[in-house]
């Protein structure tokens, strides 16, 4: 069984006193939860001071980023070690934010998803197909080559560590969500994907998030789906009540 993820991306947003703020209510919104995951990526200024307050409550956090290298003049980056050293237990990869204004690469996220293996992080890997791409009918194609490209080389038991996530660039902050049969069958592919290059022990255990216009009236719908096994969540993560009333997505 696949164990329900959501996870906030607060991209770009909120103080380290918002931030904690944030979370000291969505302990007290979420309680202890049993059958789901819930994560925080918030930016890293905030990260310290909300692992802090998150300690003992069963929330997770990560963060949205990170380089490759261990060390050494890369003005501006942050390594993984870093990340591990305040605890931290995911790392978003790939978002198509980076990958568009940033002009990341796949190669860049390979090696990004191999140093956070590397460090014992679990990687979030954010593949996507932009609006044309789908319009063309090469969406599968487009995903087919993330995937590969992201995750070459890796071995079983890291691509176990691994969650993926769909995030059609289309429907990122448009508020036009992929419908739920359009993520379940992307989601179906990425499974196939996963089974023909790692196993089927991978293809059944990966989880495989949606993100993209995520909100309380669409999340049970998505969740509904087979192969929905979670969501990645941005504008809607960064208010308290409705992403509480999206991580208490109803099955
Ligand atoms: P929105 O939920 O704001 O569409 O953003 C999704 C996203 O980019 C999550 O990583």
């Amino acid at each position: 069984m696949r164990i329900p993820i959501i996870a906030g991306n607060w991209k770009m947003n909120k103080t380290t006193a918002e931030a904690v703020t944030f979370v000291q209510s969505l302990k007290k919104e979420l309680g202890q939860l049993s059958d789901r995951l819930c994560v925080i990526c918030p930016p890293f200024t905030a990260l310290l001071s909300v692992a802090q307050e998150l300690k003992g409550s069963g929330i997770e956090w990560g963060a949205q980023n990170l380089f490759w290298e261990t060390e050494g003049a890369f003005t501006g980056e942050i390594s993984s070690r870093m990340l591990k050293e305040i605890g931290a237990s995911y790392c978003i990869l790939g978002h198509c934010e980076r990958r568009k204004i940033l002009k990341e690469t796949d190669e860049m996220v390979h090696r990004k998803v191999k140093k956070a293996l590397a460090e014992g992080l679990s990687p979030i890997v954010c593949v996507g197909e932009r609006l044309e791409e789908r319009e063309k009918g090469i969406t599968f194609d487009v995903i087919k080559s993330q995937v590969t490209q992201d995750l070459e080389g890796l071995k079983k038991e890291e691509v176990l560590r691994c969650v993926l996530a769909y995030e059609p660039v289309w429907a990122i902050g448009t508020g036009r969500n992929a419908t739920p049969l359009q993520a379940q069958e992307v989601h179906a592919f990425i499974r196939k994907l996963l089974g023909e290059q790692f196993g089927e022990e991978a293809a059944s255990k990966v989880r495989i998030q949606y993100g993209g216009s995520v909100k309380p009236d669409n999340i049970d719908e998505l969740m509904a789906e087979d192969d929905v096994d979670g969501a990645l969540v941005g504008g809607a993560s960064l208010d308290i009540k409705s992403f509480a009333r999206i991580v208490n997505f109803k099955v």
